[in-house]
């Protein structure tokens, strides 16, 4: 199997990952919830893991990383946390599901007011309107790093710009980027950074969180045991435990401390430098291959996805065919980022989307372009 779906989750991990949450299986207590020798384990590796967090994408205080379950819960925690009855928040066409239907639900049921800024036709947002629809009003504005469907990144620099001029924060979901780019916070301006562990850090399913920048404050959405204040009816103030209500996933943390060890000892930008080797070098290798057409931008800098399709043909039968006939593995339809498939004109087609990681090789990204070439001299 060729496995070219990196976008929807890394299967290929550094063999330490796995091993580390098989060790913190057996050894393992609960985080923050007593003082024996197994629950310090505990809390040792999640501290380790937000430390190392902080300092990967220099957020200024370990115990302003949050952990949850996925991207999806801290983009959910960030949004309802923070946003109030009649209060503006801004986004983009680029934007996965996680962070629109939180957004919409927000409009519907909290009455915020939502706009959201189109792209142009290579998939970038379009800059200027969104600085129109901020105003000077907006509370928030949230945009990905890198869109989910053409990979075109996101020019945050710009965005921060426009959201401090506004007197909004920016919230940035890097579901597709944290682990295969340089992210730093203070240098971007980035207020509250959203991640996924499971996708380009190269950990577990099961972990991703958020880092908040000092002085952003996020009101608590769940509530629950935290280990500390047991006495007060409310959900203690102090990071991380204001957001993290429950156990957390304390074997998959440890597989993403193993993970961010081998990616800090790899180098975030020798990963940048493979994955944009790999995604020019299957450009290169299509572009001459009749019928097809790449969506997004492919000049620049550029996350390791691309979207294409060929002729007329659906997308999911194109996948199938891959699936099948040549066992690569991809993804097609609307991957959960409807707005930018209207943008794009591809709501009935969908897209092929071929993702590559850290971990794929050479002769995978050919064995693609070879595959390509045949369905569509045989379509
Ligand atoms: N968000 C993931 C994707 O784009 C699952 O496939």
């Amino acid at each position: 199997m060729i496995y070219l779906d990196n976008a929807a989750t890394t299967i290929t991990k550094p063999p330490q990952v796995g091993e580390a949450v098989l060790a913190a299986m057996g050894t393992m207590g609960n985080n923050a919830r007593g003082t024996h020798g197994e629950a310090l384990t505990a809390a040792r590796t999640v501290y380790q893991a937000r430390k190392k967090l902080a300092s990967f994408f220099n957020c200024s205080r370990p115990d302003h990383v949050v952990f949850t379950a996925n991207v999806t819960e801290a983009i959910n925690l960030a949004l309802f946390g923070l946003l109030r009855p009649g209060d503006h928040a801004v986004t983009t066409v680029l934007e996965h599901n996680s962070v629109l239907r939180p957004l919409y639900m927000l409009e519907e049921e909290r009455g915020i007011r939502l706009d959201i800024a189109p792209a142009d036709e290579a998939g970038d947002p379009d800059y200027e309107t969104l600085e129109e629809l901020a105003g000077d009003d907006a509370k928030l504005i949230i945009c990905t790093h890198a869109s989910n469907l053409t990979g075109n990144v996101v020019d945050i620099r710009r965005v921060s710009r426009i959201a401090h001029s506004a007197g909004a924060l920016l919230a940035v979901d890097a579901a597709q980027t944290a682990g295969t780019r340089r992210i730093d916070m203070e240098e971007l301006g980035i207020d509250i950074l959203l991640f996924t562990g499971h996708k380009g850090l190269l950990g577990p399913q099961g972990t991703g969180g958020m880092c908040i920048r000092e002085g952003v404050e996020i009101r608590p959405v769940k509530s629950g045991g935290t280990g500390i204040r047991s006495y007060s009816r409310k959900q203690p103030e102090e990071l991380p435990a204001r957001l993290e209500a429950g156990t957390l996933n304390g074997h998959g943390i440890a597989g993403l401390l193993a993970a961010l060890d081998y990616i800090t000892e790899t180098g975030v930008d020798e990963i940048e430098a493979r994955e944009k080797a790999l995604t020019a070098r299957f450009l290169n290798g299509i572009r001459d291959i009749p019928g097809i057409r790449v969506y997004g931008k492919m000049n620049g800098d550029h996350a390791a996805i691309v979207a294409l399709n060929i002729g007329e043909r659906d997308s999911g039968e194109i996948a199938d065919i891959l699936s099948e006939e040549y066992g690569i593995a991809v993804r097609a339809g609307a991957h959960c980022a409807p707005l930018m498939h209207q943008s794009l004109g591809t709501v009935k087609q969908g897209a092929v989307r071929f993702s590559f990681s850290w971990f794929t090789k050479e002769e995978e990204v050919d064995a693609a372009v070879s595959a390509l070439r045949e369905i569509a001299a045989n379509l």
